[in-house]
């Protein structure tokens, strides 16, 4: 798994560097919440990888749940559409949420998710992310917590897919060209 797949043009962040800034984050999440019982509400499926690497590196007690959002668009045409596909089991009222994304980037998933989670009254709500495309912003997401900044490229890996594929590389690569335009064409059913 480590020996690059053909379809990835470029290894944009290794394996070590990713462990070491997850526990660098770990260390400032533990430091933000070591007060209360933060819950991290990892947003399906592309936290799943990074979320599971981040809880063991937080050495407070915390909880975990997790949501699953459909985006309507593609990537080369977001929508602002969603839908809930899988909702909390908990209660978030009074509670401090943290938001944990694999990747934001036109904002749109997250500004979703933050107003349908913000009329739920949590106490507070935080966004941590893995990675964030920051150029391609649309939407205004304050992010607390964030990994690494990237340029416009897709990328796949560490939890991240495309078309479901790719999610089980263990570092973050560039998806080639050819492989992600085949998009550029299709309706606009196609789901990130
Ligand atoms: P948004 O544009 O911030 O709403 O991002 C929507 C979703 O698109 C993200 O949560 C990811 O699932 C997906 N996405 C955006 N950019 C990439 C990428 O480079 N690789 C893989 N998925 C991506
Ligand atoms: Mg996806």
């Amino acid at each position: 798994m480590n020996d690059k797949n053909e379809n990835i043009v470029e290894v944009l962040i290794t394996q070590e560097a990713i462990r070491q800034r997850i526990s660098q984050m770990a260390e400032e999440i533990a430091a933000a919440y070591r007060d209360c019982l933060p819950l991290l509400v990892g947003v399906l499926k592309g936290c799943v990888l990074f979320m599971s690497d981040l809880v063991k590196q937080i050495g407070i007690p915390l909880e975990m749940d997790y949501i699953a959002v459909m985006s309507y668009g593609g990537i080369h045409r977001p929508t602002g559409a969603a839908r809930i596909t899988k909702d909390l089991d908990c209660v978030i009222e009074g509670r401090e949420v943290l938001l944990v994304e694999g990747i934001i980037d036109t904002g749109m998933t997250a500004g979703y998710l933050l107003r349908n989670l913000e009329a739920r009254q949590p106490r507070n709500i935080r966004v941590c992310t893995l990675l964030d495309k920051e150029v391609r912003r649309i939407v205004k997401i304050p992010i607390a917590f964030r990994g690494f900044k990237i340029p416009d490229r897709f990328v796949v890996g560490y939890g991240l897919d495309f078309r479901q594929l790719y999610r089980n590389l263990p570092y973050i690569g560039v998806l080639s060209d050819e492989v992600t335009g085949l998009d550029r064409n299709q309706g606009t059913k196609i789901f990130l």
